[in-house]
């Protein structure tokens, strides 16, 4: 039963250090500079980052091992990984993929924010620094405005996608990757430089654990699986390309790192600045497109203007090399599954995306449906953020400890005994046994919790939708 169904030649990476960028690029992207500051910021500052850091060591690098151990294994993309070892366990995939659209509902509205900040910058944002603030919100809820840019956007995105694996984003990936740590370093510098700046990394830094409750958890839970691109079957398709003689678990650990270190990177280039400049660190999704541009404006001159169009080109990039990731598995779903061709598959999964994100961006002006009164953006970013991702982590553990064998998932992760992992008893058991308790219990202490901010009857949505399609799996 455990065999594959694909019998055609699978593109693959070019190289190790391709495949490294490329996985990190998927990774590092708006959820490490955009969605980990303003979500730190939110949810109390110190102890949320804590707990989000237990959460990568303990569950996200777990997850990310399983996940491309898995894509290695079948060598199929994430729905056709589960059904080609169990019809019953398609549905984890197709929860995956549904991610992956919802997701792209409102990434790319934020990447188009970022492309669209180059712009602006260039054309003179920063030479009024008291109206950063008030044009970022004015600029939001525009419907217009970021609606081209969103378009503009998700033309990159088709433009790499159409190139295939190897061709399109592991390019992509190696050149710039590098590039935007380095902006993101000079940043921090900056930051730190200000005076105020120790308030901020006390804030960042310094637990107060008394500013914990269950939606704090969830949502350091739902931040790690977003920035890792854990939970919908992202890193199993990337897994599926990954040749059979490279080191699963020295790539999950560089990918792991380089991620979070990012993460921690965007926290000390924000919050000092933050705090010297007395923004909230509460300020929401603005933080980024705020923080960033005062404090290049307070640096002046040209070498201020260049650096501040350095870090948004950087964080278009960072996010393009995400977003590819996300339309891939969407992607070679509809190849894998559905037999069409790239273009085709790219072209139809790419106009959903756009129309989801139309709804998004407006939502943020305030039109367009609402849903238990939260609008399209914020209902997307918590279906999945919060549910799918972390519910989605939680089956390919199971998956991986009840269904599959163990001692396979051991040749698979040690290459038949060529690579050393001696801590595969405790990855084993943390899948098997550890992790999906831990999940459960974070998810539904979250939900019941989310029912004091109004959030509770969308989460329990997307627990309905991801039960359906359980119930629908041989079907699916
Ligand atoms: N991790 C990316 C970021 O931080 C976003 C992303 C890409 C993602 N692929 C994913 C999130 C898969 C969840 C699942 O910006």
């Amino acid at each position: 039963m455990a065999t594959t169904t694909t019998t055609k030649p699978r593109d693959s990476w070019g190289s190790k250090f391709g495949f490294v960028m490329a996985a990190a690029g998927s990774a590092v992207g708006l959820g490490n500079i955009w969605k980990f500051p303003y979500t730190a910021g939110e949810s109390g500052g110190g102890a949320f980052v804590a707990i989000y850091l237990l959460f990568v060591i303990f569950i996200g690098f777990s997850v990310m091992l399983t996940e491309f151990a898995i894509g290695r294994k079948t060598s199929v993309s994430a729905v056709g990984a589960f059904k080609s070892t169990d019809r019953r366990w398609t549905f984890v995939g197709v929860i995956g993929v549904l991610s992956g659209l919802l997701i792209m509902g409102f990434y790319p509205v934020v990447g188009g924010w970022a492309v669209a900040y180059i712009y602006k910058i260039a054309t003179g944002l920063l030479s009024t620094p008291e109206a950063i603030g008030d044009s970022f919100g004015s600029f939001i809820s525009d419907p217009v405005q970021p609606l081209m840019w969103m378009g503009l956007y998700l033309l990159f995105n088709i433009f790499v996608v159409i190139r295939g694996v190897s061709g399109g984003i592991e390019k992509a990936g190696k050149i710039l990757m590098p590039l935007l740590f380095l902006i993101l370093v000079l940043v921090a510098v900056k930051g730190l430089s200000l005076p105020g700046a120790m308030a901020g990394l006390e804030f960042l830094f310094q637990p107060d654990f008394s500013k914990v409750n269950s939606s704090v958890v969830l949502a350091a839970l739902g931040q790690a699986f977003f920035s890792l691109s854990l939970g919908m079957g992202c890193m199993i398709t990337y897994g599926s390309y990954l040749k059979r003689k490279e080191n699963l678990v020295q790539t999950t650990a560089m990918v792991t790192a380089m991620d979070t270190g990012v993460a921690m990177l965007a926290g000390v280039a924000m919050f000092p600045a933050m705090f010297a400049f007395s923004i909230e660190p509460a300020a929401g999704p603005g933080l980024v497109f705020v923080v960033v541009p005062q404090l290049f404006a307070e640096m002046g001159g040209v070498i201020g203007l260049l650096l501040a169009l350095l870090f948004f080109i950087g964080l278009s990039v960072a996010a393009l090399t995400s977003s590819v990731s996300l339309l891939e598995v969407v992607v070679s779903y509809l190849i894998d599954e559905k037999g069409m061709k790239r273009p085709t598959a790219v072209l139809s999964a790419s106009a959903v995306m756009a129309v989801l994100c139309v709804f998004a961006s407006l939502s943020l002006g305030g039109t367009g449906p609402t849903l238990f009164s939260t609008g399209a953006f914020d209902i997307f970013d918590l279906l999945t953020d919060k549910i799918f991702l972390a519910v989605g982590g939680m089956f390919v553990c199971i998956f991986a400890g009840w269904r599959l064998n163990r001692a396979e998932l051991e040749k698979e992760i040690t290459n038949d005994g060529q690579i050393k992992f001696p801590l595969f008893g405790l990855w084993y058991n943390l899948v098997k046994y550890v992790i999906p308790f831990a999940i459960a219990i974070v998810a539904i202490a979250g939900v019941k919790a989310g029912f004091d901010s109004g959030k509770g009857e969308i989460m329990m949505i997307g627990l309905g939708v991801i039960g359906i399609a359980a119930l629908l799996s041989k079907k699916l």
